[in-house]
């Protein structure tokens, strides 16, 4: 809940306003529009659905809650940035917004805009890295573990401070479908979490202290990864002391 300054200095309580842009099927839209509506982030409002697409099934999903929403061009930046102003959004959703924002709205809403992507950042992230393409070079890299982050947008593509985490492991005989679909499974928790600090007014706590979040099922890989790791960190102390 927002406390505003109104007329005769008198405050009031206001809903806080997000404005989500999206790309795409707005999957990550929908699970913010439902945590919105379940009070799973509390005191807040979908404001506008921007696309920067026409014919997104994502638009489709605005409709179908009675949501404002409209498609802007990604090479329209003032158009954008009024269209945000006139709806007086207090913060935006990037929900699988595949253009970079803006500097004038990233200066103006520095801090207030949260981005989902579906790598464990700063690995697998920057320009050129989207879609089907992250996944593709994960496997390619031979990782073990992928997962989704969410962060603050600045002005580069995927370099902002990281919020929350949430990691997956990259299975024997994983494809980059498979992968996208596992890790697309926690992106919408992960969003929900930071737009919810967001909301409450806590990023500056999750940027001194990012969350990551894994699935029970997923614990015992990533603690015998971990073992693995310690006992390689052991050997190589041992090596460096040349006590082989
Ligand atoms: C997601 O994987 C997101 O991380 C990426 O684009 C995809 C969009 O998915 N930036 P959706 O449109 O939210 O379903």
């Amino acid at each position: 809940m927002l406390l505003k300054r109104a007329k005769r200095g008198r405050r009031i309580l206001s809903l806080y306003r997000l404005a989500v842009l999206i790309s795409g099927s707005g999957s990550n839209l929908q699970a913010v529009i439902d945590a919105v509506s379940d009070g799973t982030i509390p005191n807040a409002k979908v404001e506008l659905i921007i696309s920067s697409r026409e014919g997104v099934y994502g638009l489709e999903r605005a409709k179908k809650h009675g949501i404002k929403n409209m498609v802007i061009d990604r090479h329209d930046p003032a158009k954008l940035a009024k269209t945000l102003e006139d709806h007086k959004a207090d913060g935006i959703v990037l929900a699988g917004y595949l253009s970079v924002v803006p500097p004038d709205v990233i200066r103006k809403y520095n801090g207030k805009i949260v981005n989902i992507h579906p790598a464990l950042l700063p690995m697998f992230g920057g320009k050129g890295f989207y879609g089907i393409r992250v996944h593709q070079a994960v496997l390619t890299a031979g990782v073990n573990f992928t997962g989704a982050t969410a962060h603050l947008a600045d002005r580069e593509y995927d370099t902002g401070d990281v919020l929350v985490r949430s990691v997956v492991p990259v299975l024997v005989g994983d494809t980059a479908e498979i992968l996208q679909k596992r890790v697309l499974g926690v992106e919408h928790k992960t969003l929900v979490r930071a737009v919810k600090a967001l909301v409450e007014n806590r990023i500056d706590d999750l940027v001194r202290n990012p969350v990551t979040l894994i699935r029970e099922e997923d614990k015992e890989g990533v603690r015998e990864f971990a073992q693995g790791l310690m006992t390689l960190c052991e050997a190589l102390t041992v090596a460096d002391n040349g006590e082989l």
